[in-house]
């Protein structure tokens, strides 16, 4: 018999009839009389419970059902007798599909974050992945859908490339050069001439001067694709491959700029409250009681916006002693954003960086010493999304470009789009996980992403 699933039947309200359903078993309980298996499919959160009477079912059927068992359950779906579900399966037909014995890590529930790390792959298996991994689905669904209705075409930006967007240097190098003996140019370094691609290629940092291409092109565009750095930060914010969404538009000033990026997150925020209600009451209920009360402040909230140099008399009014000192033209700290967003209470989108701590392609104000970069400071987060307007005038940028010591040549694509009909165009790159980590209120990276690749660490 085909498998329903089971946050179907849980919904249904036609009773009294031959259904099926296929999961894992969660537990096994019950009496000399009866027993009663509760079953997940991964379909929810919630489980359904399978009533077995002994009298017509051997005890001896039932050996195989153990916690962590993947079981066929073929049984009439009835109005439940008992508390806390609404519909129950009396169990007519038992196949068990694959045993688990005790050696099964997840006998009981109330495992930490920390272990069921090193347990990845039985991870989603368990109540708390089962949800995150729901509203991950959910969010990046709602990310394609929000671009899609407002005409933003998903551009497929590449993995592999040949340039250094972020100017961070901190890449991973895609190469089919024997790493033992690779070939010599005459002065000793290496030829990569003769590498796969005839060049220095790394994985990407991220798809914004590709997507910048395609947005003058086709007016709006947005990625979502996998970017990777290889910075040895090993906090709870940062992943060395993680997911990012890079919306690039045509004919967008700053401003336009900045009124998207709060549309935008409030968009998806609100999308999680209503289609990810079950998960996120679970979640709120388990790790955060504040969760639900947070999500649906900011979607009310407007985020307070000010320039950096007015963050950082904020802070040097503030009184408090940070440990890194706050000074105009130093990057902010996260002790400072932590502030920052603690003093407004919501969201806060700072502009007007100096141009010496941001990229290349930023464009430059009229002051000469600032940028029209936006990041957006979340409560818990830091920095969740990180853009700019772009420098749109050919001379300028390359003489950022040049100060910079950014390598010009392997550019030579990027500078042309300033020669050949440029015009002002703006963008962000929002970190998937740094969105999950807000709506999810998990507190560390490595729980938002299925397979997290930090430091030493790419098990599964
Ligand atoms: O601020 P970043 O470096 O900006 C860019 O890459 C631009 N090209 C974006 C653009 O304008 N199109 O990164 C953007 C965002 C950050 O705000 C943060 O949310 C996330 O990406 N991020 C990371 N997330 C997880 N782990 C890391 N190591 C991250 N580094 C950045
Ligand atoms: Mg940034």
């Amino acid at each position: 018999m085909k498998n329903t699933k089971i946050s179907e039947l849980l919904n249904v309200t036609e009773v009294d009839r031959l259904v099926n359903i296929k999961g894992w078993v969660r537990t096994k309980r019950g009496n000399k009389n009866v027993a009663f298996i509760a079953v997940n499919d991964g379909s929810t959160i919630h489980t359904i419970q399978a009533v077995v009477e002994l009298s017509n079912f051997s005890e001896d059927n039932l050996k195989g059902v153990t916690t962590g068992a993947c079981v066929s359950i073929t049984g009439i779906l009835v109005k439940s007798q008992g508390q806390g579900q609404s519909v129950e399966i009396q169990l007519k037909e038992l196949e068990v599909l694959g045993t688990a014995d005790e050696t099964f890590a997840l006998q009981k529930k109330g495992h930490t974050l920390e272990f069921l790390r090193e347990i990845a792959h039985l991870r989603p298996r368990t109540n708390t992945f089962g949800a995150v991994l729901r509203i991950r689905h959910a969010m990046s669904f709602a990310v394609h859908k929000y671009f899609n209705e407002k005409g933003f075409f998903n551009l497929h930006t590449p993995i592999i490339t040949g340039s250094d967007a972020e100017g961070a240097g901190e890449m991973f190098r895609v190469t089919t050069l024997d790493i033992q003996n690779p070939p010599k140019k005459e002065d000793g370094s290496i030829d990569f001439k003769k590498d796969f691609f005839g060049k220095e290629t790394n994985l990407t940092v991220s798809g914004q001067l590709e997507g910048e291409l395609g947005a003058l092109g086709l007016g709006l565009i947005y990625t979502f694709g996998p970017t990777f750095r290889a910075e040895n930060s090993n906090t709870p914010r940062h992943l060395a491959e993680f997911w990012m969404i890079e919306p690039e538009m045509a004919f967008y000033d700053f401003n336009d700029n900045m009124n998207l990026a709060e549309d935008f997150l409030k968009y998806l925020i609100r999308y999680a409250l209503e289609n990810c209600k079950d998960d996120l009451e679970f979640l709120n209920t388990m790790y955060d009681k504040e969760l639900l009360g947070r999500l649906q402040s900011v979607v009310d909230c407007t985020f307070e916006r000010l320039t950096y140099t007015a963050a950082v008399d904020v802070l040097l009014n503030s009184g408090k002693k940070f440990e890194f000192k706050a000074e105009w033209g130093a990057d902010l700290q996260k002790e400072h954003e932590n502030y920052l967003v603690e003093y407004f209470k919501k969201p806060v989108i700072l502009i007007d960086y100096p141009k010496h701590i941001k990229s290349f392609y930023m464009k430059q104000n009229e002051d000469g010493k600032t940028v029209r970069a936006m990041d957006i400071l979340f409560p818990w987060i830091g920095e969740l999304i990180g853009g700019s307007q772009r420098e749109d005038n050919y001379d300028k940028l390359l003489a950022r470009v040049k100060e910079m010591n950014i390598h010009e040549e392997s550019l030579w694509w990027y500078l042309e789009t300033r020669k050949y009909g440029t015009c002002p165009h703006s963008g962000f790159g929002m970190g998937f996980e740094r969105l999950m980590l807000f709506v999810t209120g998990m507190t560390n990276i490595r729980d938002v992403i299925p397979f997290p690749r930090t430091p030493m660490s790419a098990e599964f």
